[in-house]
């Protein structure tokens, strides 16, 4: 990704999310980073027609697609090439999933290699999936966090990008949690995004799994 982008620096890097929820992560990249010369959302994509990110998206004046599962006879994967055309079709050049509670198949993922990323409420690889704050409360842990990581075709298995951690050892609820782990999603999610745009990730040539940050 660096060395691709370090040839088109002088543009925004278009980005697209992807978002299942509320969108919270959304709106901090549409508050700090869109639209300053750096980073242009140019698409926002759901697969829940009633995701309140469809609205804050509308209200940047980004344009949006719901690709919801039980429109494309076929499943997943016909659903993943729509999002992969209608991704490319847009120039693309790096997918943010920002809450997309789906997992993406290689009809988007080997199309855009390397140019997704996700955010996880969690310290992957502790963690993955569904529910990771329930996971982690029920395992009784004593630090929680977050991971930016980039996507294969594992679940939460990709390289790690940005983590940050928080001690909450009284917690005792998924709100208390995410009231913490909103605060570092909000700064990592942007964060990440910004160093993508300045070319400043890549690869450990030593270590494919190990992500170099500048
Ligand atoms: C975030 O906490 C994100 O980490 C989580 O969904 C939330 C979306 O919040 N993602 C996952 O659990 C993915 N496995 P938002 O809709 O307010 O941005």
């Amino acid at each position: 990704m660096s060395s691709e982008r370090a040839a088109s620096l002088s543009r925004p890097l278009r980005v697209a999310v992807l978002a299942s929820g509320r969108g919270s992560n959304l709106q901090v990249l549409i508050d700090r980073i869109h639209g300053r010369g750096k980073v242009q959302i140019v698409a926002v994509g759901s697969d829940k027609p009633q995701a309140p990110a469809l609205a804050r998206a509308e209200a940047a004046g980004i344009e949006t697609h719901v690709f919801a599962t039980a429109d494309f006879g076929g499943g997943r994967s016909e659903r993943d090439a729509a999002i992969a055309a209608w991704l490319s079709g847009l120039g693309v050049e790096l997918v943010v999933l920002a809450g997309y509670m789906q997992l993406l198949g290689p009809e988007l993922l080997e199309r855009f290699s390397g140019r997704v990323i996700n955010v996880h409420p969690a310290l992957l690889p502790a963690f993955p999936g569904l529910d990771a704050v329930g996971q982690a409360l029920a395992y009784g842990v004593k630090v929680f966090g977050v991971t930016v990581h980039f996507v294969d075709d594992g679940v939460d298995t990709g390289p790690i990008i940005l983590q940050e951690a928080v001690a909450l050892p009284n917690a005792r609820t998924r709100e208390e949690v995410f009231d913490a782990l909103h605060e570092i999603e909000h700064r990592l999610l942007p964060r990440a995004v910004g160093l993508i745009a300045d070319g400043a990730v890549a690869p450990d040539p030593e270590h494919p799994r190990r992500v170099l940050v500048r």
